[in-house]
């Protein structure tokens, strides 16, 4: 055997770290190396349900009921979900699969992004038996500057990745998947994504739109499996590549959030400009900043705002994770199906 074919060889037989480099890595799934993305696909296939399994009758009695700036939020948030579920799913699809090397991880991104088709068609079939006009529900949340701003950081963040000429053996290349990950996940799943299910579920408090706040449950129990593949994929990714552990990639990371948090003040201000029964922009932005915190945290992070929860009632809807460290933990298992 020449040598180049033997390195060949081990390349397959013997693959490295997470990052990968084409379609022939990662085909065999045992010995599994990245135990937690094995047990997050046997969770997240345990968490599998179907929108239509709830009926939207009440709510849609409900929502006659509601005032025209509860009926601007509502319409605000869905705008946003329905078609950021189809972004993160191409996210996935384009930035994230193609550069993994491990058959563990294939299989849990392939279950993510069929539940985030599952989403975009749970905000679809919310948008079809309301009385929506879908013109009028775009134009809730289109058009406004806030949102072109958030645009405009998924487009500097995301598309990089999704263009497909990133190489991810170089550090650059490494640090461009990175920045897509913090976006789509940290950024879009972990913290925006948050203060539109809040708003959506906060009618429940009051007894209203409650079959919408229980599809929104089972949305933010498979949200919460998402981040925490993404917080694992991150740390491993830190973990496996010496050259990204320095502390101006941190402070970039770091700051890549925070801006992040204040687009997102700016958007609330837009979705809520009067504020609504027992909700405003300031207590949804003092959500936000109390999310972002736990996010930080759950990188390795200090907390920056520090800042008490305001909205409690969200905490079953599973908001925040088990700490973990981002760029010094060596701890990265999960205890998911209660252990087994
Ligand atoms: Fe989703
Ligand atoms: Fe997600």
């Amino acid at each position: 055997m020449t040598n180049t074919t033997k390195q060949a060889d081990d390349a397959i037989d013997h693959p490295t770290g997470i990052l990968g480099q084409g379609l022939r890595d990662g085909l065999q799934l045992k010995p599994i190396r990245y135990q937690w993305a094995y047990d997050l696909y046997n969770q997240a296939v345990a968490n599998t349900w179907f929108p239509n399994e709830v009926q939207l009758v009440r709510d849609l009695a409900d929502f006659e009921k509601l005032t025209d700036d509860e009926k601007h939020a509502l319409k605000t948030v869905i705008s946003y979900l329905n078609p950021n579920e189809l972004l993160i799913n191409k996210s996935l699809a384009f930035g994230i699969y193609p550069y993994i090397n491990a058959a563990e991880a294939h299989i849990y991104l392939s279950k993510q992004m069929w539940e985030e088709a599952n989403h975009f068609m749970t905000f679809e079939y919310i948008i079809e038996t309301f009385p929506f006009d879908r013109e009028e529900i775009y134009a809730a949340g289109f058009g406004k500057k806030s949102l072109a701003a958030k645009a405009e950081f998924q487009n500097r963040n995301l598309y990089p990745m999704l263009e497909g000429n990133v190489d991810v053996t170089t550090t650059e290349g490494k640090k461009a998947f990175v920045r897509s990950l913090v976006a789509y996940n940290i950024v879009l799943e972990g913290i925006w994504f948050y203060s539109g299910f809040m708003v959506g579920m906060s009618f429940r408090q009051r007894n209203l739109l409650r079959n919408i706040g229980s599809l929104l449950d089972w949305i933010t129990r498979d949200e919460n499996l998402h981040l925490t593949f993404g917080i694992n994929l991150l740390l491993t990714i830190m973990d496996e590549n010496p050259d990204l552990q320095t502390p101006e990639f941190a402070e970039e990371i770091r700051s890549l959030i925070l801006e992040a948090v204040e687009l997102e003040k700016e958007y609330n201000q837009d979705m809520l400009p009067k504020g609504i029964l027992g909700l405003n922009a300031d207590y949804v932005n003092q959500y936000v900043m109390y999310m972002t915190d736990r996010r930080l945290e759950e990188l390795g992070f200090e907390p920056e705002y520090n800042v008490s929860n305001p909205a409690k009632w969200m905490a079953a809807a599973n908001d925040t994770l088990e700490l973990v460290n981002f760029f010094e933990s060596t701890n990265t298992s999960y205890e998911v199906n209660g252990g087994k």
